[in-house]
């Protein structure tokens, strides 16, 4: 292989431009010619490519968002949108791509694949931790000390009022950021939704904080579906406790942003050096994975498709801890 593509894909996570640096240098390293692709599958699409040199990486490690920009793309899942893509790839004598994102990047990376034969190797983006195939994914340790920096601070006020928040965090249709900041945050409860917890069992462990001399009370909800829900079971508690002062707070996008922590740094850095030294070692249509700190490569198809279980006794923990 004598040029390969890096691009990101999706929602953008703390750590993409540590994981691009990384394949771009392991890649170059190698002998090999690098461009980066300007908002994913769109700039495939496009053909919005640059060159990509060891300086052009410089000075990104520490920075949060992607230097690649990224982007949501509805035509790459057509087959016309993809055959644009790859004629554009050709035209550029591009062999091999690096893919940066979530499991709507590997989707497409894997109807990519079946439709022209362009090795991909991908490094999992994704606030979210989703992924089937690694323990953590790049950007999930920043996201997580983000809520926690601000759960923290709304502790603060929720102890000088005296009052319940429900705090909303990201995670699409995983629990994980909301387990991991509501353990770090000394939260009273979590809703998830692996686990249907009702408008009830929140009402019940507010009362039974209450009796048990508890003046606030900090409640974690992971998005879900449906992100907004919150208001939703605000709304329920509100009814039935009266006389307790609710607020909610949705913490939304800052959870995206920032500066990458030093565990992001390092696993975004040693999964760009996998993905690139894999796909230059003839590997292809596989996402790098770290699992009890070893490289692992898993198919896309198994990565997008099978579950990622939390672990149990992070969430009966919540309960033990908030007596
Ligand atoms: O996948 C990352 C994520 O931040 C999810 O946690 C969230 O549900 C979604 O993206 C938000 O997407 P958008 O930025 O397109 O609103």
């Amino acid at each position: 292989m004598k040029k390969i593509a890096v691009f990101t894909s999706g929602g953008d996570a703390p750590g993409m431009n540590a994981c691009v640096r990384a394949a771009v240098r392991s890649a170059i390293y190698n002998g090999v010619e690098v461009v980066g692709i300007i908002r994913g599958y769109k700039g495939m699409i496009e053909g919005d490519f640059q060159p990509l040199s060891s300086h052009s990486v410089s000075n990104i490690i520490q920075k949060g968002g992607t230097i690649l920009k990224s982007a949501r793309c509805e035509e790459f899942k057509t087959k016309e949108g993809r055959a644009k893509a790859y004629d554009q790839l050709v035209k550029n004598g591009i062999e091999g791509l690096i893919a940066i994102g979530g499991d709507g990047s590997f989707t497409g990376a894997d109807l990519f694949l079946k439709d022209f034969d362009i090795p991909t190797i991908g490094c999992p983006g994704t606030i979210d931790n989703d992924l089937y195939g690694t323990d953590y994914t790049i950007g999930f340790d920043t996201a997580v000390n983000t809520a926690l920096d601000a759960i923290d601070k709304i502790r603060d006020t929720a102890d000088s009022h005296d009052r319940v928040f429900m705090i909303e965090v990201m995670g699409r249709n995983s629990g994980y950021i909301a387990v991991q900041s509501g353990i770090g945050g000394g939260a009273e409860l979590v809703m998830i939704p692996e686990y249907q917890t009702t408008s009830e069992e929140v009402i019940h462990a507010l009362s039974k904080g209450k009796e048990n001399k508890k003046a606030s009370s900090i409640v974690v909800v992971a998005e879900g579906k449906v992100a907004g829900r919150v208001h939703d079971i605000a709304k329920d508690v509100k009814e039935a406790l009266p006389h307790f002062d609710i607020r909610v707070s949705t913490l939304g996008h800052i959870q995206r942003g920032g500066k990458p922590s030093a565990l992001d740094r390092i696993l975004a850095s040693r999964m760009g050096v996998a993905a690139a030294e894999a796909l230059l070692n003839g590997r292809k249509n596989e996402m790098v994975g770290i699992i009890d700190d070893k490289i692992v490569f898993t198919p896309f198809s198994d990565a997008i498709s099978k579950s990622k279980p939390l672990n149990d006794d992070l969430v009966k923990m919540v309960n033990v801890l908030s007596i």
